[in-house]
């Protein structure tokens, strides 16, 4: 297992790409390095609005071959009061911003005879550093973008201008060209491998086209983050070193109560159970681990937990805190 890394940028640039979406463009601070990152990778953007803290993931989906800048895209969700109405109305040029080293879950398989990128809506930024590696790579690939209407198309334009366009089909539902994906994926030439990023029901299509088709599914990849659920039972928690006992209520985590109770600071990055920055040492009690960074025999040598996600098996926990 490793932690993250953080890095402090600085906002250079902020496009609206559509009234809903912004594309971000982060330079390296004065004390920073921009780690080079591969295509397909994600960061972790931390922020703090008065005492509520947020993390999301963001793919980056500028160049992997630029190494002066990350760039991310932020869809504001319709009812968000969270991370992405926050970059959206309080972060402006100039700001600085903690975010993660690059990560990536996504990659390109070298192997694969050929690349089928599939993208939903805003799925499509991690295919837009994609285009660059397959590019470079002189790989054979084709990007297929499903949308419903001009306001989900976010890229399409920037996209059809570049040297990628003969490789782009658009598929826009209004208009009546939606991917067949059952046709589609039972034709596709042998020893393709197929990404795709979008919705569920984007993700569980192509699920079930490969099936019937018997496509092999290890030729089958994601991105999407399987955000384990954080609540459940209510248990008492004991900060050893602080002296101070908590009750962790069915919606939250151990982290927000110490974090709203002001006890003790606890460094977080992604508040998702992915990066271990918030590992602390379990003195008496036994976690339920919701995390994907620690392995089973980690889990089950009930040593440390992630505080962001993971709760109490029974009613109460001590830990070194
Ligand atoms: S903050 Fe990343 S695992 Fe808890």
């Amino acid at each position: 297992m490793s932690t993250y890394q953080k890095l402090g940028v600085i906002v250079s640039d902020i496009e609206t790409i559509t009234p809903t979406i912004k594309r971000f463009t982060l330079i390296p601070d004065e004390n920073t390095q921009l780690p080079s990152f591969t295509s397909g990778s994600h960061l972790f953007v931390q922020m703090q609005d008065d005492d509520n803290h947020y993390s999301n993931a963001y793919s980056l989906l500028n160049s992997p071959f630029d190494e002066q800048r990350y760039q991310i895209a932020v869809k504001r969700g319709e009812h968000s009061r969270g991370g992405s109405a926050f970059m959206h109305k309080k972060v402006a040029i100039g700001n600085k911003l903690i975010v993660s080293e690059p990560n990536n879950l996504f990659a390109l398989v070298p192997e694969a005879k050929k690349h089928i990128l599939i993208a939903g809506g805003i799925g499509i930024t991690p295919f837009m550093s994609h285009l660059h590696e397959l590019q470079k790579q002189n790989a054979e690939y084709e990007l297929h973008y499903c949308y419903r209407n001009a306001n989900d198309n976010a890229f399409t334009q920037e996209l059809m201008a570049s040297g990628f366009k003969d490789k782009i089909v658009c598929h826009i539902s209004s208009e009546g060209t939606r991917l067949e994906l059952d046709t589609f994926i039972s034709q596709l030439p042998e020893g393709s491998h197929v990404y795709t990023c979008g919705s569920n029901s984007l993700n569980d299509g192509v699920k079930q086209a490969a099936q019937k088709a018997g496509f092999p599914s290890h030729q089958l990849h994601f991105e999407q983050f399987t955000l384990e659920d954080k609540t459940g039972d209510t248990f008492t928690v004991f900060l050893a070193k602080s002296g101070v006992e908590l009750e962790v209520d069915s919606e939250s985590t151990i982290l927000q109560v110490i974090e709203k109770n002001k006890v003790v600071s606890v460094e977080s990055l992604c508040r998702e159970g992915v990066c271990g920055t918030c590992e602390t040492m379990i003195l008496e009690g036994e976690a339920d681990h919701r995390d994907q960074y620690f392995s089973d025999e980690e889990k089950q040598s009930q040593t440390s937990m992630l505080i962001c996600c993971s709760r109490a098996k029974g009613r109460r926990l001590v830990l070194d805190l």
